[in-house]
């Protein structure tokens, strides 16, 4: 199956859409339904990739962004989401929620474009390209997108925070991707939403396995994480560009510690979900983790000045 093309306009919409839900909802609920979905739907930014006139920039600035040993990764990273994403909505039956999963699909191709052009325009070496092998369990291939989503967005948050405050990425560049890390941050809540959601539809014999099933995934993510951070990789370089988002400050110029950083992250998360309808969930598990590990090292303080 191929990944939905994403240069002209999303059009999967339902061919009706249910109005917001009011008041208070059960999770698990067709109001929840609705308003998982329909955040996903009305918050859509409709640019095309091919507009983007990328900005001409120093060649400091070019060389700076280019040597970042992130690109790969990242092109081959949205690849896997997209296809991982469209073929869990492909299986779906339920027409609001197979809109909202294939505009997730649509975005992450999009996001791999938007990434694919800029590589072009600023002349960076990629490697080739990996194969994007569609999934055999489409749910596990969806949970493992976006749980990972959900570890990566909360480290590129702050990690974009800091290089858009010590100018390492030129305004130009924030304005181009604001909207990338605005779409993270709706897909990381769709899906947590979509988990809260699906569990609570599961009969009460299901439920067991699915538990186990989001264990195996942190317990996966949580492996390809500290395998990479040990550099355990067959390619030393592509352990280290895995990793970016876990060590990238250093990548990007600005010495900071730990605890800061995750100040920062935990801030920044918070900035970007706020916007959302209270009544949705929010991602809990990396920020809880990441409050924990502050509080144990002392650093109460900087938790209460990022809240
Ligand atoms: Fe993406
Ligand atoms: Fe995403």
């Amino acid at each position: 199956m191929n990944a939905p093309v994403a240069k002209a306009a999303f059009t999967a919409y339902p061919a009706s859409m249910p109005a917001d839900p009011r008041g208070a909802f059960r999770l698990g609920s067709e109001a929840h339904k609705t308003l998982m979905c329909r955040t996903m739907l009305t918050t859509h930014d409709p640019y095309k990739p091919a507009l983007i006139d990328w900005p001409q920039l120093d060649p400091a600035t070019q060389d700076r962004i280019t040597s970042l040993p992130i690109w790969d990764i990242a092109v081959a990273t949205e690849g896997r989401a997209s296809m991982n994403v469209s073929t869990y909505a492909a299986g779906l039956a339920d027409p609001l929620l197979k809109s909202a999963v294939d505009m997730n699909a649509f975005e992450e191709a999009r996001h791999k474009l938007v990434l694919g052009d800029m590589v072009r325009a600023y002349g960076i070496d990629l490697v080739p390209e990996p194969a994007y092998v569609t999934p055999r369990d489409p749910e596990w291939a969806f949970m493992v997108t976006g749980f990972s989503e959900c570890i990566d967005s909360f480290f590129g948050f702050g990690l974009f925070k800091i290089a858009r405050d010590s100018g390492f990425f030129p305004g130009e560049l924030v304005d181009t991707f604001e909207p990338v890390m605005r779409e993270e941050g709706r897909h990381i809540l769709f899906f947590v939403n979509w988990v809260a959601w699906h569990r609570a539809n599961l009969p009460w014999w299901r439920k067991p396995a699915f538990a186990l099933k989001v264990a195996a995934v942190w317990a996966f993510l949580i492996y390809e994480r500290i395998d990479m951070a040990k550099g355990m990789g067959a390619d030393n370089t592509k352990a280290q560009e895995n990793n970016f988002t876990l060590n990238g400050s250093k990548e990007l110029g600005v010495e900071i510690e730990f605890p800061e950083l995750a100040a920062i992250c935990l801030a920044e998360n918070d900035r970007r979900l706020v916007v959302y309808d209270a009544r949705l969930v929010r991602p809990r598990f990396v920020p809880a983790m990441m409050r924990l590990a502050l509080r144990m090292m002392g650093k109460g303080k900087l938790l209460a000045a990022s809240a």
